[in-house]
């Protein structure tokens, strides 16, 4: 193998992705414990907004620049380089989520045991769906009371619409919860809180009337019915098409207590996928081309108003990465080079000399780069699949300070690069329209426009249901379309025609009367 194809084969790039509260905080955090990248629990922990807090501005600054710090966290765990991408866990900010899950290779999706599937959950997995993301499920919390399993099993697959394969199998629940049996590797492991991860026991046969001795006969009795009806109802684990995006292998455990995280990340990094090939707009791109490329799919403003500059950060697709050298700006078509490019292991940055795929690398950036930009050694290529999700929440923007339009216009213009929100502007009357998936985003929005632009702003309401990309192949019915619905019609910042709906009734005649014109809820089509 060469030296970029071992490299390659050691990356494991993924999220952590939860209904907020689910623990995915704590579980990214057993995981860089296990890992070695940090010491003690509570490092991570700080990196959140209490739902309490939702308009606290310290709270969002506080957690953008803890959020930088914690974007990405490697560590090296039984020779692999894993590499953890933060998502933020408010709801509000789900669009950040969404693009940050562009960059990953596979998912950990965990479930409250007790709550079961909820919303977000829901709509992030969906995003998964939509790329044949990998996808591991883990439910959480077994140490309290919840749902039966085969139940969540269930459910998971009704409102996942995944097949799932469970790999441990839990014995008991709440304050009668013993432990798992793992059917990955045929091991016991027995709950023993306070541990670094209860007592695992090999178990090749849990028909040895062994298995009484260690956790009781009747809890003996329901595992031995639990695993028998799982081979019967559940198909075997096939690692092919796990990594197709079509079956989930599903892990028991409670995260606070360090119980049954091991025994997963045991079987991620050894189930898990090295960087994934990635669709441009002309070709292919595979992670062992010899050429390097990347894209950004996220962009962090600097939090001292008085330095502009700003962090975007690179995935890298193909090739390695090398500090100092000129790299192609496609959408700019100018050359850049980078003298600091800085990996941010949990709190602890570094400049790098060199990333491979799978990587991801900070680039400090004084305003070059927008979400989607693509760097490479020269060729035209545009990295797919960061699709902008029509909004749920609109209102109009307007100027509240007249000498400051300018400072207005460019805030507006570089906080929407950075992906804050999504700007719309009306094509008859020139009105810019906001759209974001939460309130907190127009928050942040008109606070980082005072704080760092020294800009006013206020919002109008407007009676909106939907926005939607348009588009079609009948090239005089779209001319129709906009010209009919004109008051209706709008351009987002890529100068793509959007379409407003203001209500549910007005979408479906539109698309009742104009058959030859597709209606896109997200921007990649
Ligand atoms: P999130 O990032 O998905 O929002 O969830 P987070 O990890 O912050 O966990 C949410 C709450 O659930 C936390 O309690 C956490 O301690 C608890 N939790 C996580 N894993 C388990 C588990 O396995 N069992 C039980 N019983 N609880 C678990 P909190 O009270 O909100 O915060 P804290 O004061 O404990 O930090």
């Amino acid at each position: 193998m060469s030296k970029i194809e071992q490299e390659i084969s050691k990356r494991r790039t993924f999220a952590v992705i939860a209904h907020p509260d689910a623990g995915k905080t704590t579980l990214t955090e057993k995981l860089l414990l296990f890992g070695g990248a940090i010491q003690v629990a509570g490092a991570v922990k700080s990196n959140k907004i209490k739902k309490s807090t939702t308009s606290d501005f310290m709270e969002i600054e506080k957690q953008r620049g803890i959020s930088v710090a914690t974007s990405v966290m490697g560590f090296e765990y039984a020779d692999c380089q894993v590499n953890i991408l933060d998502t933020p866990g408010h709801k509000d900010f789900a669009e950040d989520t969404y693009r940050t899950l562009t960059a990953v290779d596979s998912v950990i999706v965990v479930i409250d045991v007790a709550k079961g599937v909820e919303e977000q959950t829901e709509k992030l997995v969906e995003v998964c769906r939509m790329r044949d993301t990998p996808i591991i499920v883990f439910v959480n919390k077994m140490d309290r009371v919840g749902k039966d399993a085969f139940d969540l099993l269930d459910e998971i697959e009704s409102k996942l619409k995944l097949s799932v394969c469970p790999l441990s199998w839990p014995i008991g629940e709440g304050s009668d919860f013993k432990g798992v049996y793992n059917l990955y590797e045929h091991k016991l492991n027995l709950f023993a809180p306070g541990t670094k991860y209860g007592n695992v026991l090999e178990f090749e046969d849990p028909n040895s009337p062994e298995l009484e001795k260690h956790i009781g006969e009747r809890p003996a009795k329901e595992l031995r019915v639990g695993l028998e009806t799982i081979t019967s109802v559940y198909p075997e684990f096939d690692r092919e098409y796990y990594l197709e995006g079509q079956l989930s292998p599903v892990f028991f455990g409670s995260a606070v207590n360090n119980f049954g995280v091991k025994e997963m990340l045991d079987c991620f990094v050894e189930i898990a996928p090295p960087p994934h090939a990635y669709q441009t707009e002309e070709r292919l791109v595979k992670p062992d081309e010899e050429k390097f490329s990347g894209f950004v799919f996220k962009i962090h403003a600097n939090m001292d108003p008085r330095h502009r500059d700003r962090i975007a950060f690179l995935r890298i697709c193909s090739g390695t990465f090398q500090r100092n050298t000129n790299y192609l700006h496609v959408r700019k078509g100018q050359k850049m080079k980078f003298s600091n490019p800085t990996t941010f292991m949990a709190s602890k940055k570094e400049v790098v000399d060199e990333a491979y795929p799978g990587d991801i690398v900070g680039l400090y950036d004084a305003g070059n780069f927008k979400i989607g930009d693509t760097l490479t050694e020269g060729e035209i290529l545009h990295y797919k699949g960061i699709p902008s999700f029509s909004p749920e929440l609109f209102q109009y923007i307007e100027n509240a300070d007249p000498m400051k339009s300018k400072q207005l216009a460019k805030g507006i213009e570089q906080l929407m690069d950075e992906g804050v929100a999504q700007l719309f502007i009306r094509n008859h009357n020139g009105r810019k329209i906001i759209g974001t998936v939460g309130q907190l985003q127009f928050e942040v929005l008109q606070h980082r426009l005072e704080n760092e632009y020294g800009a006013k702003c206020r919002y109008e309401p407007i009676q909106l249901f939907k926005a939607c990309w348009i588009t079609s192949d009948n090239k005089a019915k779209l001319d129709e379309f906009t010209r009919k619905k004109t008051s209706f019609m709008a351009k987002d910042k890529e100068n793509r025609d959007v379409y407003l709906a203001e209500t549910p009734w007005m979408l479906d005649s539109a698309r009742q009367d104009f058959p030859e014109i597709q209606f896109h809820f997200k921007s990649d089509f």
